[in-house]
């Protein structure tokens, strides 16, 4: 097989797990659009070189960000919550000074930067995907509709200056393009600013073999040492690493200009303890590779059970992560036969590649049944306590990772 070369440092990529296969994660087709479902090869690799894990196929951005985009930041009160103290720390830490400007990179719905927007504090949103830009803007955030990449940022420079935070949540790793951003970064950013992005950590989903984070928007994963290496490509620095709860495990990166600030002593050790755990090296990731296999066995095995027993089992949470589950297991309607979920752009229509019928959460409860797969595991906290009735009436959860398990 050639390889292919890093989008980070042009290095050679070394292939180790191919879902086969995939639908677009996020497309949620009506009954009558069956016809022409997108799919593409979803395969991981790790480069030899600097160390970057990636997928081996790119889709084009448009078809994945567009106006019909359904993913909502403010789905989970958790999330919520989260940007809020996010917004607060900055217009405390870094937005103190006179006409500070903070940029959002997929500020999607606008949940961050309303708090920023109710201080009154200079911002934009660069949101491609026009719906959810739109309720942004209902909130009162100021967006800009368009791809963040190099030629954006000089646009925002000319008319709006530097900006002190270039902030972006659960976006830079969606982003193959990488370099562009950076480019656009470094023209951007005031020469004391910071650049913050928090993403999945690539050594939580090895650890917790949450295999469901890799889908087709998910085309990066992040370490401190792949980052470190990256920024410095760009005359940028690492300075902070910061591990968060959320989305089954994260890190926030903290970017600033090389030399502006001064660098934490936690970066060197998450990078120590990257090193320490051989987290990239081929028989952890080998080993990660024989784990997934093996939950796609007693998944499999679980569900033919039930359905042999004629146990209704359903899925809670209609989540991106979900695509890579059904469609790596060949899960259909037959084994799951609904998904609930919140999100209105979901409902009535199908799970992408595996045709299952989504449906509002709030009718989980007529009839309950036996067990539900919840694919919305990273949200478990939150959900678990609001659905406590479906264990009361004798309901199960099914969780996938870190291995097959019910509680
Ligand atoms: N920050 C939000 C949304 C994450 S979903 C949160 O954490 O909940 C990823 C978002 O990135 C989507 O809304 C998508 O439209 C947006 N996006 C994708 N490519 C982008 C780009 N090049 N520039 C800015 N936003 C982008
Ligand atoms: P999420 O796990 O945040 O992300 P992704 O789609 O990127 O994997 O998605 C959560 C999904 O679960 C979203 O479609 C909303 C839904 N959801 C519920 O149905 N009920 C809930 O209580 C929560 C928190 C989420
Ligand atoms: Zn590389």
């Amino acid at each position: 097989m050639p390889a292919t070369p890093c989008r980070v440092c042009s290095g050679p990529v070394r292939e180790f797990f191919d879902f086969g296969e995939q639908p677009l994660s996020d497309a949620f087709p009506l009954p009558d659009q069956l016809d022409g479902e997108f799919s593409f090869r979803l395969a991981i690799g790790c480069c030899e070189s600097c160390s970057m894990v990636q997928l081996m196929e790119e889709v084009p951005r448009d078809r994945m960000f567009h106006e019909d985009y359904p993913y909502l930041s403010n789905g989970s009160a958790v999330m919520r919550d989260h940007f809020r103290a996010v917004a607060s720390r900055f217009l405390r830490d870094e937005l103190a000074g006179p006409d500070p400007f903070i940029v959002e990179l997929g500020c999607n719905d606008g949940t961050m930067l309303r708090t920023v927007a109710d201080a009154g504090v200079r911002h934009l949103g660069v949101e491609p995907s026009g719906g959810v830009a739109d309720l942004a803007a209902a909130r009162g955030v100021r967006v800009d509709k368009r791809f963040f990449e190099a030629e954006t940022a000089r646009d925002i420079l000319a008319a709006d200056g530097s900006a002190d935070v270039i902030y972006a949540a659960n976006t830079l790793c969606h982003i193959p393009y990488i370099d562009s951003i950076l480019r656009g970064v470094d023209e951007l950013l005031a020469p004391s600013g910071v650049f913050v992005f928090e993403d999945p950590y690539f050594a939580e989903i090895v650890r917790r073999t949450s295999f469901d984070q890799i889908y087709d928007e998910h085309f990066f994963f992040f370490t401190a040492r792949s980052v470190r290496a990256m920024a410095a490509r760009h005359g940028l620095e690492l300075v902070d690493v910061e591990e968060l709860p959320v989305h089954g495990g994260e890190v926030r990166y903290t970017l600033a200009r090389t030399g502006a600030r001064e660098i934490s002593p936690a970066v060197g050790a998450l990078i120590e303890r990257e090193t320490r755990s051989g987290l990239t090296d081929p028989t952890t990731l080998d080993a990660f590779a024989a784990r997934v296999n093996q939950i796609r066995t007693d998944l499999l095995a679980f569900l033919r059970a039930e359905k042999a027993a004629g146990r209704p089992v359903v899925g809670y949470g209609a989540t991106a992560k979900s695509a890579t589950v059904l469609n790596f297991c060949g899960i259909g309607p037959d084994l799951i036969s609904h998904v609930f979920d919140t999100t209105p752009a979901k409902q009535g229509r199908l799970t992408p590649g595996s045709h299952i019928p989504v449906r509002p959460a709030e009718e989980f409860a007529d009839p309950y049944p036996a067990h539900a797969v919840l694919f919305a595991w990273n949200h478990a906290e939150e959900i678990l306590a609001k659905e406590t009735a479906f264990r009361e009436a004798g309901g199960r959860w099914v969780l996938y990772v870190p291995e097959l398990h019910v509680r």
